[in-house]
């Protein structure tokens, strides 16, 4: 894509986990220009991950920056800025200063767990899943939040007095973008919080208060498309208004148009993230998933089922590290094609542990149905296989989820993340599911989707409808395999999780 005189373009800031990217689209959804910096991991003891949020903000304005200047645009040129964001990490900061008062907490810190014991003893869980959608869990910001009060010098009076504000990542980047003009976050972040009414729209008092977390900490919450102010003039050269702001599971979600009940997207990147959109249902998992909100343009919630799994596209990192059966991640598929199957071999990635919708934190890596055949080939193919098989999972628990509410299973999935891009492994994932998995032209879908919420607040699209008609499949992969041996498949597959599971 080239840039043209006349042409809206729309700014995203993509900060994930592991790095900050901008990507300029232009107003057809198509990729103009993209910058990146990797972002530091802290791990100060074990099962500890921080983040600098400085080092965050400054590596995230730079690729801005660098976005605008490599597409050869001012910022005036730029119709509106797009913010989505690795979810649930906390960061709590001097309102006066603009200082974070300790480093971010991450989403994978499991620091919060004995707090989590606490209220899961305290019989809180039902009224948490109730009110936030949530499962009593360390991952979500809740418990974040309240180690940091309790555990910084200080902070708690500071707290106390209205000097400090908490922020998702989203809300960090808003307050440093509009020079601390604005300190709000979107309902799809809020709703990782553990402290979020999601029937409501609001923080729920009864919640901050089990939690011991000032109201006056939580920023303001607002639809995900919505005037989120402007840029100080001096960061882009011009201020530039704020139009969209979603998590980023939430966002890859609207990339993919996945805008009505029903419709699916399954994120490929070092874990897994599926999600499926209930519409204006709030519907209670009994399969082990959670509730989340989906991206709003106005003030009507919208809800999605959501389950994640922890090693998927990290399988192929562990088979080119761990076991050196690779020298690139990019050999794994010509090495799992070099056999017609995996020839019984079933690889469990249950390295730290298995997510949903299975829960079982104490399960460890397993390999069965070894025979004196079994080659590194197989493993590698069983290895590329369990992605497949985990996702699977997950779109079984929607199925019976959706089933239990009277609504209409799942037609097709539609996939984004680095490893959709792996030919073998979608024709094998539509093959277990039994319907089309569809691959878009245009995977950055996590980018996309806040550039489609900015474009909206902005009026460069008059409606959903428009993104709808925009979205394009470049490819479909549909099921060749006949069902009863799908089905098969995944009996083995689960005997293959109980294995991993028996401590
Ligand atoms: O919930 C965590 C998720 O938002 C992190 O996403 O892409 O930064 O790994 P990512």
């Amino acid at each position: 894509t080239s840039t043209s005189p006349g042409q809206a373009y729309l700014l995203a800031l993509d900060q994930g986990t592991s790095s900050s990217r901008s990507i300029v689209f232009d107003s057809r959804g198509g990729i103009v220009a993209m910058a990146q910096r990797e972002l530091p991991q802290i791990y100060p003891q074990p099962g500890w991950v921080e983040h600098d949020a400085m080092e965050i903000w400054r590596g995230q304005l730079a690729t801005a920056q660098e976005a605008l200047k490599k597409a050869g645009i001012a910022a005036k040129d730029v119709a509106a800025i797009g913010i989505t964001n690795q979810r649930e990490t906390a960061v709590l900061w001097n309102r006066k200063t603009g200082q974070p008062i300790h480093h971010a907490i991450v989403w994978q810190d499991r620091r919060g767990e004995p707090l989590c014991a606490q209220l899961r003893e305290q019989g809180k869980a039902s009224l948490i899943q109730q009110r936030t959608g949530l499962i009593v869990d360390s991952y979500f910001s809740g418990t974040k939040i309240r180690w940091l009060l309790d555990n910084v010098p200080g902070a708690r009076a500071q707290a106390e007095r209205g000097e400090l504000a908490f922020g998702t990542i989203d809300s960090w980047l808003l307050w440093q973008l509009t020079g601390g003009a604005l300190h709000a976050t979107d309902v799809s972040n809020a709703s990782r919080t553990m402290l979020f009414d999601v029937h409501r729209n609001q923080w729920d008092e009864e919640l901050l208060a089990l939690l011991q977390v000032p109201a006056s900490l939580m920023p303001k919450v607002l639809p995900s498309s919505a005037d989120y102010g402007r840029t100080v003039e001096t960061l882009l050269g011009a201020p530039v208004r704020i139009g969209g702001v979603a998590g980023d599971q939430q966002s890859a979600l609207f990339g993919q148009a996945c805008l009505r009940e029903g419709m699916a997207k399954n994120t490929y990147g070092t874990g897994c993230f599926l999600l499926m959109h209930t519409g204006g249902r709030f519907q209670k998992s009994a399969n082990g998933l959670v509730t989340t909100s989906a991206a709003q343009l106005d003030a009507t919630p919208q809800y999605a089922l959501e389950g994640s799994v922890f090693v998927a596209g990290a399988v192929v990192q562990w088979l080119r590290d761990g076991l050196k059966a690779i020298e690139n991640s990019a050999q794994v598929e010509a090495l799992a094609a070099s056999v017609p199957d995996a020839g019984g071999v079933m690889l469990v990635p249950a390295f730290t542990g298995l997510g949903a919708p299975y829960w079982q934190p104490d399960a460890r890596g397993t390999i069965t149905g070894l025979t004196r055949g079994s080659t590194v080939a197989h493993v590698a193919r069983a290895a590329l296989e369990s992605i497949a098989f985990q996702s699977a999972a997950l779109l079984q628990a929607m199925g019976r989820d959706a089933a239990a509410a009277g609504a209409a299973p799942v037609a097709e999935l539609r996939v984004d993340g680095g490893a959709c891009v792996n030919n073998l492994l979608m024709q094998f994932q539509a093959d277990l599911l039994g319907i089309p998995v569809v691959r878009p032209a245009v995977t950055e879908t996590t980018a996309l989707g806040a550039a489609y919420l900015a474009g909206l607040a902005a009026g460069v699209y008059a409606g959903p409808e428009e993104l709808q008609s925009q979205w394009r499949a470049e490819r479909r992969f549909t099921p060749t395999l006949p069902r009863d041996r799908a089905q098969e498949l995944m009996q083995r597959w689960e005997h293959a999780v109980r294995q991993a599971t028996v401590a």
